[in-house]
């Protein structure tokens, strides 16, 4: 770690509390985090981990109508279900607090204050849609109308979901309240502006010049932002849900829940450590790193910093390691389509394999790409590489362990060229790993610790133990002895990313760790109602000792971990191997969602109607004799797909027409119908038969047809008209 820093705060992005976290979050932002936070802390590092809920924002309100009850439900709800579903994961933040809290309604109000009052900001009126119904001014999103590039309905007033337009409400079509349904009217209305403008340049030097390290999606999207020009943003919206704007006269306004969530980070820090705090974000010492997705990179590399820069006491972040997008099965992800694998879900149905969705989400992660996640990858992963690689390795060296030496660490009676060797690739491996997850590219910090475990088993295939200890026992202790080192030190370089696994291998092998320190106590004075009590959450991070051996980072690689005549206890696997009846439960659940969405998309192309065609005369209607009539006779005309000889009764006379419909009727469904035709057409010859009149049928869009039929049996020759 960079010498300038004596201390690292971590953030994770506020999860929205109006869903629950799913395995797209996770892979972009909290999972990386935790690998980190893990990994600083195991090297001694001074470490504070900081999340909370999101609590305030439109989308809250919209579902709170919807289900009919308070945002505050909704919020409650899922903030239970998110913080629980984390702690299940392993994911142990000191503080996972919320933007409802009292601690951040005022911290968020005195922010805003302190720029009002020394004139950081600018007011602003202007004109934007009021729904009278329900008497809010309404975000881009809840206005709907007809696209003005498509014609579609029900296109939002910032995008058309049909044709994929970026569309401003103005250009809608006869926008509506997508709460209301109801009449919209343009109303003035007073916010306040954060002047990007004005930080434009320093923001150039500072990200531009300052942080080319940054990764280049990060850099890129900065760049692009700032070459871009930046405008004044409102920071305040009028809603009736968040945190009212601090300022006389600004009834039913609050401040944009962009302002006010980034401060969260800050007030949770307040509420953990009331005393402390301002060493974490006012010390020039203090390393600052935010992990979030790359929707939210504008939000912390420009806004945030410009809000603290305004601010003008606050330290700026050193890096921003925002990752990309996961895809699930090939597919974005969505929430409202229920296209995820929801966290708390995964847990409930996946007990005791927790450390596999981290491996599968690192492995995987979208670091410098978009990404995906498919169930047949992740059966993969776990079967081939946790199960075959890893958990093969410990499992046979222990077992042989106490198969042939009472589970106590053989000595090192008989050495050999390969023993030292083989350790001696261990320090290499080590090093990339520090390289990788030091410059945030956790997923080939990952492979170099499984090649630890390839390592291993490489070693026991060249060596074979089993075969040895037939002759020869001492060289057997050694084998085992070189084994058993390797496997204490893949204890230590799983930590980070294999909490759970990495505990319960620490259980086999009867040793602590030193995983470092964290503040999940507080301080006095915390707020108690976010603060963690005992017993809540696995506390992976304290430094146990068993047996009088503890392990830290620092071991990792030595050769001797394990003294001679240490005592194991009895192995057990550290992986299950997964079956294919529970990854394919997995896909066609999803396969189940593609369909209906497929089935909805193909209804919705069919409703479109094709448009009116030019204007007749009443005269030109009343040219066409149409009527009712009965199919007596229907056959197949030969060497044709499509058309059907029917013979009918038309009330005048029996003739024969043919129609184009074998596709989609058979001759016998035909028999017997009633019809309505179209009785003076010109007769034509149609492959050979004389053709006399037409049959009337609806076609959608689709091509699909059916016959006009009366709503009840006529009598044949009926008019129609
Ligand atoms: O995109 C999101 O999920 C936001 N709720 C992230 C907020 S991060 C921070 F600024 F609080
Ligand atoms: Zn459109």
């Amino acid at each position: 770690m960079n010498k300038k820093f004596n201390r690292t705060l971590v953030t994770c992005a506020l999860p929205y509390a109006n869903g629950p976290v799913h395995i797209g979050h996770l892979a972009g932002v909290y999972v990386p985090a935790d690998i980190y936070v893990r990994y600083l802390r195991m090297r001694g590092e001074d470490v504070l981990y900081v999340c909370g809920s999101d609590e305030h924002g439109v989308p809250i309100t919209i579902k709170a109508q919807k289900e009919g009850c308070t945002p505050q439900d909704i919020v409650d709800r899922y903030h239970r279900i998110i913080k629980d579903s984390f702690t299940g994961l392993g994911i142990n933040f000191d503080i996972y607090s919320r933007t409802s809290s009292k601690t951040h309604h005022k911290n968020a109000a005195d922010y805003f204050r302190k720029l009002y009052d020394e004139g950081k900001f600018i007011e602003k009126v202007s004109e934007q849609y009021y729904d009278e119904e329900t008497k809010t001014f309404l975000a881009d999103r809840y206005i709907t109308g007809t696209c003005p590039k498509c014609g579609a309905e029900g296109a939002y007033g910032d995008q058309c979901e049909k044709c994929g337009a970026t569309l401003s409400p103005d250009e809608l079509i006869n926008p509506k309240s997508a709460l209301s349904g109801g009449e919209l009217v343009k109303k003035e209305t007073k916010h306040w502006y954060l002047p990007l403008d004005q930080y434009e340049k320093w923001l150039s030097e500072w990200i531009l010049d300052g942080h080319k390290e940054w990764r280049s999606n990060v850099y890129g999207q900065c760049k692009s932002w700032i070459d871009g020009g930046l405008q004044p943003r409102a920071v305040s919206r009028d809603l009736n849900w968040g945190v009212p704007v601090p300022v006389e006269g600004s009834d039913g306004k609050v401040l944009y829940v962009w302002f006010d969530a980034p401060i969260g980070y800050i007030s949770n820090t307040q509420e953990l450590l009331p005393v402390s705090w301002e060493k974490w974000w006012k010390s020039e010492d203090t390393k600052l790193v935010h992990f979030i997705g790359k929707d939210n990179i504008v939000f912390h590399c420009i806004v945030f910093p410009s809000m603290l820069k305004a601010d003008g006491s606050y330290i700026l972040p050193d890096n921003v390691p925002a990752n990309e997008f996961l895809n699930l099965e090939g597919d974005k992800i969505s929430t409202s389509r229920g296209w995820a694998v929801w966290l708390h879900e995964y847990l409930e149905q996946f007990p005791g394999q927790e450390d596999v969705l981290r491996y599968v989400l690192t492995a995987n992660a979208p670091e410098t790409k978009d990404n995906d996640f498919s169930w047949k990858d992740f059966q993969a992963r776990n079967n081939s590489e946790l199960v075959a690689i890893l958990g093969n390795f410990v499992n046979r060296a222990v077992v042989l362990t106490h198969k042939y030496f009472e589970g106590k660490v053989p000595a090192d009676l008989k050495p050999e060229a390969i023993d030292a060797e083989t350790m001696a690739q261990i320090q290499p491996l080590r090093e990339a790993m520090e390289k990788y997850l030091e410059g945030y590219k956790f997923r080939e910090a990952l492979k170099e610790a499984m090649n630890i475990a390839r390592l291993g088993n490489k070693y026991l295939t060249d060596t074979e133990p089993w075969k040895v200890a037939k002759t020869d026992m001492d060289r057997t202790a050694s084998i085992l002895n070189v084994s058993l080192q390797i496997c204490a030190s893949l204890a230590i370089a799983f930590e980070p990313f294999l909490p759970f696994s990495s505990e319960k291998l620490r259980g086999i092998l009867n040793v602590g760790i030193a995983a470092g320190n964290d503040h999940r106590a507080g301080e006095e004075g915390a707020t108690s109602e976010n603060i963690y009590t005992a017993g809540e959450g696995a506390a992976l991070h304290t430094g146990v000792s068993y047996d009088g051996i503890t392990l830290s980072w620092e071991d990792l690689g030595k050769a001797v971990l394990l003294p001679a005549g240490h005592q194991l206890n009895q192995a057990t696997l550290l992986f299950g191997k997964i079956e294919d009846e529970v990854v394919d439960a997995q896909i066609a659940r999803l396969e189940a969602i593609r369909a209906e969405r497929e089935a909805a998309a193909k209804a919705a192309e069919a409703a479109v109607v094709t448009p009116q065609k030019e204007e007749c005369t009443f005269d030109d209607f009343g040219k066409m004799d149409i009527r009712t009539a009965t199919v007596l006779e229907a056959e197949r005309v030969p060497k044709t797909d499509k058309l059907l000889k029917l013979t009918i009764d038309t009330g005048i006379d029996k003739r024969v027409i043919v129609s184009g419909i074998a596709e989609q009727y058979s001759p016998e469904e035909m028999v017997g119908k009633q019809i309505c035709i179209l009785a003076n057409l010109a007769p034509r010859k149609i492959r050979g038969i004389e053709s006399k009149g037409m049959i009337l049928m609806a076609r959608q869009n689709d091509g699909k047809m059916r016959f006009i039929t009366p709503q009840e049996t006529l009598c044949n020759g009926a008019e129609i008209g």
